[in-house]
C-alpha cells in the first residue's frame, strides 16, 4: 500500500466542493494537509464557513482552512448561488461551524506548506476547484514553492462546451486572468497539471434512491451531508440523479487510471466578447508545421481529460463516504 497522497484542496464551497472535501478528508489515500477558500459559488466569508461546517462533520478539526482572494483578478466578483443556494451550500438548515479559520492568507498558508513539502522532498497535489485566483496570486508572488508542488489537477475548462456561458466553463470565467496565470506558471515553473474539465465533470453521478439511502444510513455525518446534498440538486434540477462534480477530480488523485488525458497545448481567452474565460484546447497533429498560425503553440502543456470511469468514480465516492460499506 501506498503512502497516503499529501494534498491541499482550494475550494469555493459549494455543493460539490463540499462532496469532493468529504471524499478527500475520508480516503485512506489521501493525506489532506489543507483546505483553502476563494469567492466563486458563494461570497468568500460563506465559502469559509461552509468548508468548516464539512470539516466539523468530518471530525477533522486538524485540517487548516484559510481564506483566500475574495474577488477575481479584474472582473467583478459574481457567484453561483442560483445553482448552490443562498448559503452557498444547498440551504440545508444545518448548524454552521463555529471553528475559525488559520489567521493566515490562503497564499501565506500554502507558501508555508509548499516549501515545507519541498524541505522534506514529498511534494503535495493542490487540487483547486474553484476560480484559480488565489493559485495565480500564489504562484506569482512566491514562484518559488514549485519544488513542493507535485502536480495541479484542477477543475476547471473544457475542450469543448461551456457552463457559465456557451463557451466558457464556471471557474475560469470568473476569473479568465487567473487561469492563463495558472497554466503560463506551470509552463514556466516545470509544474505538470491535469485539467479535469466538463468533458468529464457531469458524468460520475449518484441518484436521488442513493441519496436517500446515504442520508437514511448516518443522517447527521458524512453519508447524511453527502446523500442530502445530491438530493438537494436532484431536487433543485427535478432530476433522478445528480453529478458529483468536483468530488471526481479528487477521485482522479485516489484513482488516476479511472481518468483517461491526452497532453495538449492549452490557452486561455481573454479578450472575446462571446468566447471570454474559454480554454482553447489545441487538438491538431504535434507534428503540424504552425509556421502559417500567427498565434502560434500555446506555451503550456495539459493533460487535459477526455473520458472518465464515471460509474467507479460515483461508487468510490458513495462507498468512502458511507464509512467503506
Ligand atoms: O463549472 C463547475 C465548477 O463551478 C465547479 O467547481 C462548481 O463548484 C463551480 O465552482
Ligand atoms: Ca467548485
Amino acid at each position: 500500500m501506498r503512502a497516503p497522497l499529501p494534498v491541499i484542496l482550494d475550494v469555493d464551497t459549494g455543493v460539490d466542493d463540499a462532496c469532493a472535501i468529504l471524499l478527500a478528508g475520508m480516503h485512506p489515500a489521501i493525506d489532506l494537509r489543507a483546505v483553502t477558500c476563494v469567492g466563486g459559488n458563494a461570497p468568500l466569508a460563506d465559502v469559509v464557513r461552509n468548508t468548516l461546517t464539512v470539516l466539523d462533520v468530518l471530525g477533522r478539526p486538524d485540517v487548516p482552512v484559510a481564506a483566500g482572494a475574495d474577488r477575481p483578478l479584474l472582473e467583478a466578483p459574481a457567484d453561483a448561488r442560483h445553482v448552490h443556494g443562498a448559503d452557498g451550500m444547498g440551504d440545508l438548515g444545518r448548524p454552521f461551524s463555529t471553528r475559525t479559520p488559520d489567521p493566515r492568507h490562503a497564499v501565506e498558508l500554502l507558501r508555508d506548506l509548499l516549501r515545507a513539502a519541498a524541505a522534506e522532498r514529498r511534494p503535495i497535489t493542490l487540487i483547486p476547484l474553484a476560480p484559480l485566483t488565489t493559485i495565480a496570486l500564489l504562484l506569482r508572488t512566491y514562484p518559488d514553492v514549485a519544488p513542493g508542488i507535485a502536480r495541479i489537477l484542477f477543475m476547471g475548462g473544457s475542450a469543448a462546451t461551456g457552463n457559465a456561458t456557451a463557451s466558457a466553463e464556471f471557474n475560469v470565467f470568473h476569473d479568465p486572468e487567473a487561469a492563463a496565470i495558472v497554466l503560463g506558471a506551470c509552463g514556466q515553473l516545470d509544474i505538470p497539471v491535469t485539467m479535469y474539465g466538463l468533458d468529464v465533470f457531469y458524468q460520475p453521478v449518484v441518484t436521488r434512491a442513493e441519496a436517500e439511502d446515504l442520508i437514511a444510513h448516518d443522517p447527521t455525518g458524512p453519508a447524511g451531508l453527502g446523500g442530502a446534498l445530491i438530493d438537494f440538486q436532484c431536487r433543485r434540477f427535478a432530476s433522478p440523479a445528480a453529478t458529483i462534480g468536483d468530488a471526481g477530480a479528487v477521485c482522479a488523485a485516489i484513482d488516476p487510471d479511472g481518468l483517461d488525458t491526452t497532453r495538449l497545448p492549452v490557452r486561455v481567452e481573454l479578450a472575446g466578447r462571446y468566447t471570454r474565460g474559454r480554454t482553447i484546447v489545441d487538438h491538431r497533429d504535434t507534428g503540424l508545421d504552425l509556421a502559417h498560425d500567427p498565434h502560434g503553440p500555446a506555451d503550456v502543456l495539459v493533460d487535459v481529460a477526455c473520458a472518465v470511469a464515471a460509474d467507479r468514480y460515483a461508487t468510490l465516492w458513495r462507498t468512502t463516504i458511507r464509512g467503506g460499506r
